[in-house]
């Protein structure tokens, strides 16, 4: 972008891409601000504007087509998204109205949309005259049609549930690092720097912050003191139990936090093989790892084809798959999968699954543990999966999932957002015969 924008625009502008163009939210955001400097606070304003008409496209979308008397040409999209940052601003936020509407209409201009501006005011000015008759009939719910269905059909009784805490601002969690100080100790650290937070009772090193900050405000950061990582994300290191001396596999490992969690748990004395297919996301796990002052053998490879890498002579002591999903059950944290996930995704993912279940047993030790798991809420990429799985492969047996909270299903466990102060994550351990 050439010139500063002001927030309202800068929201608007990255909406339009990340909704209509189908860029990723967190790459398009975070290299937003490699490029243009802003202040803390604009910074922290600006994702909370992006990340609200991501996670309100729905209902935005529906007030905006009631206000507007004709739709936006293509051409002029970005106003549109103006116009839903608008609306984001005085339907979800406390935002002073007369500064809501004069900062979002001035974005128009900085688009160079000089002719909406009146447009712009129109709509936001109808809509404060009578804002509940507006949005009287309007899609309260702001997920697409099939991935509520199928949210219902896995979980008739919890949908509301899920869905109204995938609409909801996520809490930040950290992980402390073990290695550098207790969970105690860095809680008197935050408190001493005026952060408000408190232990997670589910996982023994996760920290829940009151509110957000920004990474770099968190002490110690740079030095590896904490990562920041959902609670349900640190349970598998507890699910693994990995003990020094053994031969771990993480199969799908960038960007590399759970990587991370075990090599801390182990005092960074095992020797662990992270593979992730993609280069650019070995790069990040690269820096993960640098962070924590922690090592590992890092290749990009294909889990799910003959090995690439060097295996262990007898194999691994534990393998985990840590798969790629739909990602269902991370909406509230990325909310731009409700834009970018098509239902036809589902049946490739099924089969990526199945292939790094059938081929990385090969690789597992006699008597040796595999953990499977993914941040999805649908029973195909997790218990239907692993069904199949076991119905087809000898010595696979099934072993309890020792979660302090999870819902227990025929094969392994899930937590849902909503019902479990976490994310959605499914998790089964399988041990070889
Ligand atoms: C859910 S993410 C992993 C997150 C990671 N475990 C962590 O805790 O930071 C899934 C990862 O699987 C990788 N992946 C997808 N297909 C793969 C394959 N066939 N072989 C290896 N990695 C794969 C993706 O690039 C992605 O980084």
């Amino acid at each position: 972008m050439a010139k500063h924008l002001n927030s309202r625009a800068a929201a608007a502008k990255l909406s339009w891409q990340i909704i209509d163009k189908g860029q990723s939210l967190d790459i398009t955001v975070s290299s937003f601000f490699e490029h243009n400097s802003y202040s803390p606070q604009d910074r922290g304003f600006i994702q909370e504007l992006v990340y609200g008409v991501s996670r309100w496209y729905g209902e935005l979308d529906a007030v905006a087509a009631t206000l507007l008397r004709s739709p936006i040409r293509n051409k002029d999209r970005v106003v549109h998204f103006v116009l839903l940052v608008g609306l984001y601003q005085l339907r979800h936020l406390d935002t002073a109205e007369h500064a809501g509407v004069a900062e979002t209409v001035s974005a128009c201009k900085q688009l160079n949309k000089q002719w909406a501006k009146n447009v712009i005011n129109g709509c936001l000015r109808n809509y404060l005259r009578a804002p509940s008759e507006i949005a009287e009939n309007v899609d309260l719910i702001s997920h697409p049609q099939w991935i509520s269905q199928a949210i219902g059909k896995a979980w008739p009784e919890h949908l509301n549930l899920i869905l109204a805490a995938n609409n909801q601002r996520p809490p930040m969690c950290l992980r402390v690092n073990r290695r550098q100080n207790t969970r105690d100790e860095y809680l008197s650290v935050l408190a001493g720097a005026g952060i408000d937070a408190k232990a997670d009772e589910n996982t023994p090193d996760g920290v829940f912050l009151e509110s957000p900050c920004a990474v770099t405000a968190l002490p110690g950061f740079e030095q590896g003191s904490c990562s920041v990582q959902d609670t349900a994300a640190q349970i598998s290191a507890d699910l693994l139990d990995v003990k020094n001396g053994m031969s771990v596999l993480d199969a799908c490992a960038a960007p590399g936090g759970k990587t991370a969690h075990i090599l801390e748990r182990c005092d960074n004395k095992i020797d662990i093989h992270a593979l992730d297919i993609s280069e650019r996301r070995c790069q990040q796990l690269h820096s993960t790892l640098d962070r924590l002052e922690l090592s590992a053998d890092i290749f990009t490879a294909d889990a799910s084809l003959a090995p690439s890498w060097p295996l262990p002579k007898s194999g691994y002591d534990r393998i985990l798959i840590d798969a790629p999903c739909s990602g269902l059950g991370v909406i509230r944290r990325h909310p731009d999968i409700k834009h970018h996930r098509r239902s036809s995704d589902i049946d490739a993912l099924e089969k990526t699954q199945a292939g790094l279940l059938d081929n990385l047993w090969l690789h597992l030790k006699p008597g040796g543990i595999m953990l499977y798991m993914t941040c999805s809420v649908l029973p195909r990429e997790n218990q239907q999966q692993i069904a199949k799985f076991i119905a087809r492969t000898n010595g696979a047996m099934l072993i309890n999932v020792p979660h302090p909270s999870a819902l227990t299903l025929n094969h392994g466990v899930q937590t849902l957002p909503g019902l479990h102060d976490m994310d959605g994550f499914y998790y089964c351990l399988l041990q070889k015969q």
